[in-house]
């Protein structure tokens, strides 16, 4: 079977420096592949190379067999990969729904076929991805709060709005850089929900980092592990966690956390 998201020799180096060198790694459609590492060792930077960020040095990244390396961000995500970031990046003056529909514009449509499309047909595209955004909004459990400023969100609601963002356009993968940073230990349960009914339900293949390792292990199919820049590790969560580079890399303590 082809990999959904198949990651060849890839290298990134800041000013001589190598955050990332050699990491390969083949994602199967609709699993969920962990991310994890000590501070520092690569994995926003991987997830930044795959879409299209910052371009690797090294190395090339397929999505479902053609080689995306290269291509923009935009093109990317056109392509049906998205992403959500470490930090909130929602637009705070603009309402919730609103948030979610600019998930649907990768920057090709909007502008260019404006001019060519007739009003008409540009209004009922419009109603339909506030359709769809209010579908997406309802998934994630947040369909009552469509109309409140994003800024007045709290932290773990602005992180499944941005979920709800990167879903709407309907993508094949999700790639999530640490979705339960600064949740309640109450919500890891609906955040591990969630992301598994992503899987099931609409299919996605997701990459998620995370440093909350009780979810990662328990929602994860399998677990990439990063130190330094390299692969230090891949497999099933019971076999990385007892995998004597893993418990090294972590000084023997989080992985049981
Ligand atoms: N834009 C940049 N310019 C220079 N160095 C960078 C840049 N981005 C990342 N790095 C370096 O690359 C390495 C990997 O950083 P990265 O942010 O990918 O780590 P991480 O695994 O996501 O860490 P964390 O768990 O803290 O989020 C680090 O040494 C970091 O300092
Ligand atoms: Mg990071």
């Amino acid at each position: 079977m082809t990999a959904r998201i198949a990651v060849e020799g890839l290298g990134l180096s800041f000013g001589g420096v190598a955050a990332l060198s050699g990491v390969t790694m083949a994602v199967p459609p609709a699993e969920i592949r962990g991310i994890i590492g000590p501070n520092g060792a690569g994995k926003t930077t991987l997830l930044n190379a795959i879409c299209g960020i910052v371009p690797p040095t090294e190395g090339r990244v397929l999505l479902d067999g053609q080689p995306i390396t290269g291509l923009k961000p935009s093109a990317i995500a056109a392509r049906g990969l998205r992403r959500t970031f470490q930090t909130s990046a929602l637009f705070g003056g603009l309402t919730v729904l609103e948030n979610v529909v600019t998930g649907l514009h990768t920057g090709l449509r909007a502008g260019l076929l404006d001019g060519i499309l007739g009003s008409r047909r540009l209004r009922a595209e419009e109603a339909e991805g506030i359709e769809k955004a209010h579908r997406v909004l309802e998934f994630v459990g947040m369909a009552g709060f469509a109309d409140r400023r994003a800024s007045a969100l709290s932290f773990g609601q602005q992180r499944l709005v941005e979920i709800a963002r990167a879903l709407v356009s309907e993508p094949s993968v999700v790639l999530l850089d640490e979705p339960a940073v600064g949740l309640s230990l109450n919500r890891l349960s609906d955040i591990d929900r969630l992301l598994r009914r992503i899987r099931d339900e609409r299919g996605v293949t997701l990459l998620l980092i995370e440093h909350v390792i009780r979810l990662v292990m328990e929602v994860s199919d399998s677990i990439t592990v990063l130190a330094a820049g390299t692969v230090i590790a891949e497999g099933r969560p019971e076999q990385v966690r007892q995998d004597p580079a893993v418990v090294t890399a972590y000084l023997g303590t989080a992985v049981h956390a």
